[in-house]
């Protein structure tokens, strides 16, 4: 029998600690670990697309970089395609080609000096895709799949709309002709015809191309319409994850029932936003970490930790980091000791 494909992306217990001042001082050398990823656990398969969402702070662009191994996890597993991400990083440029990344500020990635074509241009060099006489055809097929002109070439990064300056910078990481795309919210802060614009080409890419997709966004609407899988990220750990659709349609998890109901609808009041801001990872609350802001807190929440518990109803694989969960996803709810709290105190070294 044929083995099946490694998964893209696998994380095992991932945690990432970084040691920052202790709040309060602004000098000194005593440092504390800020644990902004605490035992996270995923895994994308080849082809799937997939939402990182969660207020800020909850750790999704510290998780993307351990995806693209520019961060190192402090512990647990962190492989791509079977491997792990820093050794198969470190090996060469096939791990740059092969995983591409569209930059939020992506104005601030194109160097303003040069000209669209010369930027698209430079991954084609630099990974030798095509043959040198072919780079300014294969200039203009890119910039014809992001829906740009092919006199856009000959323009600088300056005289392109917020809208432009994304297309080339989706054009760019297309270049190498990579099997994943990852994300940190490449359509936000653009006006909503300009997003649903670009949303419509990534979906349209991802399905044509057959792209693995990792998207980073806060908009719970943006993750329906592109992708089918979601995590919902809460200080440091995935506490729901699943079929987008099925999560939002009955979230399990309080807190994904919160951010969906606090997504503006058309004719309709906004809800009444969670209580209180998500806590520091430096001083987070004993049991769950949610319970401070939880509407259906209960007195066990202060004393457990709920990690996530997979299930698989009605043939759909969901999972949850709940002690009473909204929906009914058999088996959520396994404990595990409480919350190891802020990283042992250290002292920088000289
Ligand atoms: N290099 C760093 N040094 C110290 N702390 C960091 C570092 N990078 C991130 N953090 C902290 O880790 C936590 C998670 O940060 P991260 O940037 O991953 O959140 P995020 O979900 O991407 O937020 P946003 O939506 O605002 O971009 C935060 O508390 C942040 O202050
Ligand atoms: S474990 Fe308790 S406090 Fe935490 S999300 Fe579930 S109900 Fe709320
Ligand atoms: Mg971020």
């Amino acid at each position: 029998m044929p083995t099946p494909p490694r998964p893209v992306f696998e994380l095992k217990d991932v945690e990432k600690v970084f040691q920052v001042r202790k709040p309060g001082q602004r000098f000194g050398r005593k440092t504390v670990g800020l644990r902004a990823l605490d035992g996270v656990r995923l895994s994308v398969e080849q082809g799937a697309s997939l939402a990182l969402v969660g207020e800020s702070g909850s750790g999704k662009s510290t998780l993307l970089r351990v995806l693209l191994g520019l961060d190192a996890p402090t512990d647990g597993q962190a492989r791509y395609r079977g491997r792990p991400i820093r050794a198969v990083r470190d090996e060469g440029a096939d791990f740059a080609r092969d995983v591409a990344m569209v930059y939020q500020d992506a104005r601030g990635s194109l160097n303003p000096r040069m000209t669209v074509g010369a930027l698209i241009a430079e991954p084609l060099r630099r990974f030798a895709v095509v043959p040198a006489p072919e780079i300014g055809a294969r200039v203009a097929t890119l910039l014809t799949r992001v829906g740009l002109p092919a006199d856009a070439a000959g323009r600088y990064p300056a005289a392109l709309s917020g809208g432009q300056v994304r297309r080339v910078a989706i054009a760019r990481a297309l270049a190498s002709d990579p099997s994943v795309l990852v994300a940190d919210e490449a359509v936000s802060g653009l006006d909503v015809s300009t997003q649903a614009q670009l949303l419509t080409l990534l979906r349209r890419l991802q399905q044509d191309m057959g792209l693995t997709l990792v998207f980073i966004t806060h908009d719970l609407g943006v993750a329906s319409f592109l992708c089918e899988q979601i995590a919902i990220m809460y200080l440091g750990r995935i506490v729901e994850t699943g079929p987008t659709d099925a999560v939002l349609t009955s979230p399990a998890h309080p807190y994904t029932a919160a951010l969906r109901d606090a997504a503006p609808k058309f004719f309709e009041p906004i809800a009444e936003p969670l209580p209180g801001e998500i806590p520091s990872p430096l001083d987070l609350p004993s049991g769950c970490r949610f319970s401070g802001r939880c509407p259906r807190v209960q007195p066990d929440c202060h004393a457990r930790d709920p990690h996530l518990a997979r299930s698989r109803t009605r043939s759909v694989t969901r999972s949850v980091a709940c002690l009473h969960p909204l929906a009914p996803v058999d088996g959520a709810g396994p404990v595990a000791p409480a919350n190891p709290g802020p990283a042992p105190e250290q002292t920088r070294p000289d």
